[in-house]
């Protein structure tokens, strides 16, 4: 198939295109380059020996998706582009819900426009609404009660899906929920290039691990957690692109909505243990009081995945650490290095 993704420059939307390409798609990366740049997608050509065109766009601005789709008539449409920090848009709500809402309208009706009726949405396990039952399982409510700015949005675009496939039968959706994201391609050549203070763990930890910070902040020790720090499912973004390429070949008419994630929790002083192996050396953190807002722990019921798109996560903590520190060696300061 040819595939359209959008924000194919970023952190996971590199992923996804050399998984893609590597399975036998062709990619059009349209990307506004708010918060990723051209480099990446050159790196992504580096890997796989294809040729991509890339489409600087806004995609939230009318009109703009009807040209990529004019220009470059694709089979389907993989939908990561969006602003995505939590913080963010609790400060900035109106950018938000215009430019994550705003560019998946423009994207469907274009889509409808042209006969495209493949879409894969990137969606978040954030979207599910408070308070939450572990392990997470997609038939747990997502909507307006979900936390924050940036995570309803995301809810919104799902129910927006399923209006929108309930008036159109020949639209085929799949609602992919990430959980926490980490690690990168083996080669170091493509990876997460946060910009500024990073907001993220594993970020944080690896430029801590390459000495660009000092020690790693742990927000809170005494959740009810095993060791008191917060959990989470963190999920290789190799695998969560496997997910993505896994959607795409089981699309049906209709929306269906997956968890990808592991399964499986892991601490906070448990990724900095699994990195600090890797790198040979502890890395120093402090503890300090807990962010506001953070659970204290989420992960993903993965079964829907596993038996209907028959995908798992198949690489560990100890992968997305190594894969980390690679990609973080070879560019302590990004793509800019
Ligand atoms: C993980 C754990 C923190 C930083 C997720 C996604 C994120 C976003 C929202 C996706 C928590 C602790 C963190 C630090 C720490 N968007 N932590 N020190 O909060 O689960 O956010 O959902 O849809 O991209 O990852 O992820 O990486 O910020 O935090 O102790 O410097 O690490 O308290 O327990 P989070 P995270």
């Amino acid at each position: 198939m040819k595939v359209l993704l959008t924000g194919g420059a970023g952190y996971i939307g590199t992923h996804v295109a050399v998984e893609l390409i590597e399975q036998g798609h062709g990619v059009v990366i349209a990307d506004d380059l708010s918060n990723s740049s051209a480099e990446a997608v050159r790196r992504v050509e580096q890997i796989t020996g294809a040729s991509i065109p890339l489409v600087v766009v806004d995609l939230s601005r009318p009109g703009q998706a009807d040209h990529v789709l004019a220009e470059h008539p694709v089979d389907a449409v993989i939908h990561l582009a969006a602003f995505k920090a939590v913080g963010e848009s609790v400060a900035q709500p109106l950018e938000y819900y215009r430019n994550n809402i705003d560019s998946t309208l423009e994207l469907l009706a274009a889509m409808k426009r042209h006969g495209v009726s493949r879409f894969v949405f990137s969606s978040s396990g954030t979207a599910y609404e408070e308070p939450i039952t572990l392990p997470l399982v997609e038939t747990a409510p997502t909507g307006l009660a979900a936390t924050n700015p940036y995570s309803r949005s995301k809810a919104i675009i799902e129910r927006i899906l399923v209006d929108v496939a309930a008036s159109d039968p020949d639209l085929q959706v799949a609602i992919l929920r990430y959980f926490n994201p980490v690690g990168n391609h083996p080669s170091g050549l493509i990876g997460e290039d946060p910009l500024g203070i990073p907001n993220n763990l594993m970020p944080f930890v690896s430029q801590v691990a390459g000495g660009r910070r000092d020690r790693v902040s742990v927000f809170g020790d005494t959740y009810d957690t095993p060791d008191g720090t917060g959990v989470r499912d963190y999920v290789h973004v190799m695998d969560l692109a496997t997910g993505h390429v896994a959607a795409l070949a089981t699309l049906a008419p209709g929306v269906e909505a997956y968890n990808l994630g592991t399964g499986r929790g892991t601490s906070v002083l448990e990724l900095i243990a699994a990195y600090s192996a890797v790198v040979g050396r502890q890395i120093p953190y402090e503890i300090v009081p807990p962010r506001p807002g953070d659970a204290a722990a989420t992960y993903a019921n993965v079964d829907k995945a596993n038996r209907e798109l028959h995908w798992r996560a198949t690489r560990s903590l100890e992968d997305a650490c190594r894969d980390a520190w690679a990609w973080q060696s070879a560019n302590p300061r990004g793509y800019e290095s």
